[in-house]
């Protein structure tokens, strides 16, 4: 974990209310791995509060490190509008991050919504650790003006299957009926599903996962004040053993096995 104040190389509009921004750390670029998330905050007025925020790394490019975020309030919004040379204070890289399973032939990555952050690296990855192998994107948004990274997706030949609540784009509907017509066809053997997104959605995939020989692992969006596992504000509930045990999002996980995680009314 390395703690660093880094200036912003880039910082642009990926979709209505997305931004991308970038900077350089070869350091936290060589341990970063998919599925792991970077604690944020600007050091200035424009920054509400003292404590940084979770953000996923969304892809590393040499020593390059990006970040997809969305704006929901004054912290978030000042940072979309932080200028090249701007100066934040990052921490991480955190957490577990995804697993990739090298056995699956085809890798089913579920996102709602901003929950596609880390999936542009994850999809690398695989595709560098498992190059005969195929990967599907499906991705559940509020309406069309809501997309987001669907170049990245392009760009890398990654078919992408796209739901929208208002069926202004895509299947009408939610992501997780994507998610099951595509585990109707496959064979459930040759299958991974990897999601992120918010806990209704995880839930369904769980839902739609538990009982298959399809690996699945959900990474938990959780509000995080110290990100390091100190002040146990993002406990969860997981299974162990023949009972449960309370997990730290950001110290055991964000990444879960879909099967142990005890989502609320469980
Ligand atoms: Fe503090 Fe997880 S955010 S323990």
């Amino acid at each position: 974990m390395l703690h660093r104040s880094q200036q912003i190389l880039f910082n642009h509009s990926v979709g209505e209310g997305y931004y991308l921004i970038g900077f350089s750390c070869a350091k936290m670029a060589e341990h970063a791995k998919p599925g792991q998330f970077l604690m944020l905050r600007m050091n200035d007025q424009a920054w509400e509060g003292k404590l940084s925020r979770p953000f996923s790394i969304s892809n590393v490019k040499d020593d390059i490190i990006e970040i997809v975020f969305e704006t929901v309030g004054k912290s978030t919004h000042n940072l979309a509008g932080a200028e090249k040379g701007k100066e934040v204070n990052v921490i991480g890289p955190l957490g577990n991050g995804f697993r990739v399973e090298k056995d699956a032939d085809i890798h089913v990555l579920v996102a709602g919504g901003i929950g596609i952050a880390p999936f542009p690296y994850l999809a690398t990855q695989i595709l560098q650790e498992c190059p005969e192998s195929k990967v599907i994107a499906l991705l559940g948004v509020r309406s069309m003006s809501r997309l987001l990274l669907t170049k990245f997706f392009e760009e890398c030949d990654i078919e992408l299957k796209v739901s929208s609540d208002d069926g202004s784009v895509g299947h009408h509907g939610l992501v997780t009926e994507l998610l099951s017509e595509e585990l109707n066809v496959l064979d459930e053997k040759e299958a991974a599903v990897y999601a992120c997104g918010p806990d209704p959605m995880l839930k369904a995939v769980a839902a739609i996962t538990v009982g298959m020989d399809t690996p699945c692992q959900v990474s938990m969006e959780e509000i995080m004040a110290c990100g390091v596992g100190a002040c146990l504000g993002c406990a969860r509930k997981v299974r162990e053993g023949d009972g449960w045990t309370y997990k730290m999002v950001c110290k055991d996980g964000p990444v879960f096995d879909a099967k142990d995680v005890i989502f609320d009314e469980d």
